[in-house]
């Protein structure tokens, strides 16, 4: 499973960038407002500093005004993924989109039929809820898992990004359950790479070595 980071901040973005293990970035407009900058500045920083696919989400509702922003956005930088709400506006230019060679992360998947359809209709990623969904007291793994199985039985290329992850076990049950990617907040990844007896471990074995010179 690789690693995307679920963030707009290029602080974040690039104090994990540098440890080497980061694929991609997703971003939504949530995230990109609170950068308090320019949207397509935003996105064009993002690709400046990771060179992996970079998802950013069209604003508008419609079907004319999403393809417009949609080849706005993927004309900012090659590794561009135009995210695409699904609904009928958004399958409809999902698949125009693949039609002109155009990547696009289907978003705010919270049916597996959904997530078919999504890649039926051409997107090259599907990014289901999980967090989302266990906010109204569903499993989103579950979700997470019926999309993994649909997509192997019907031998469907488009990568499943587990999405909305609020926790480690997330990641952990996604990557178990054969995710392609996980879209992971900078707090997540950090609670990830934290572990109190490494820290414990770290100081042991600096207190013991310098017991030893110090005799
Ligand atoms: O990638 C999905 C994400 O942007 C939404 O996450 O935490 O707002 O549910 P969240």
């Amino acid at each position: 499973m690789l690693i995307f980071i679920d963030s707009a901040n290029i602080e974040e973005i690039k104090e994990i960038h540098e440890m080497g293990f980061l694929s991609g970035v997703t971003t939504n407009p949530t995230l990109v407002a609170k950068e308090k900058k320019g949207y397509h500045q935003v996105i064009r920083d993002i690709c400046a500093i990771v060179d992996g696919p970079v998802s950013a989400e069209v604003l508008s509702g419609d079907y004319c005004s999403m393809m417009e922003e949609a080849k706005i956005l993927a004309g900012l930088h090659p590794n561009v993924v135009v995210k695409i709400p699904v609904c009928s506006e958004g399958l409809k230019t999902v698949a125009k989109l693949a039609g002109l060679g155009i990547k696009t992360n289907a978003t705010l998947v919270f049916s597996a039929n959904q997530a078919l359809l999504a890649a039926r209709a051409g997107a090259s990623y599907v990014s289901p809820f999980i967090g989302r969904i266990d906010d109204v007291s569903h499993e989103g793994i579950n979700l997470l898992a019926d999309i993994i199985s649909i997509f192997q039985q019907g031998k469907i290329k488009t990568q499943i990004i587990s999405a909305s992850v609020r926790h480690p076990g997330h990641v952990l049950a996604s990557s178990k359950l054969g995710a392609h990617i996980s879209t992971i907040p900078f707090n997540v990844i950090k609670q990830i790479i934290f572990h109190p007896q490494t820290e414990e471990g770290i100081a042991r074995f600096k207190r013991d070595w310098e017991a030893a010179v110090n005799n």
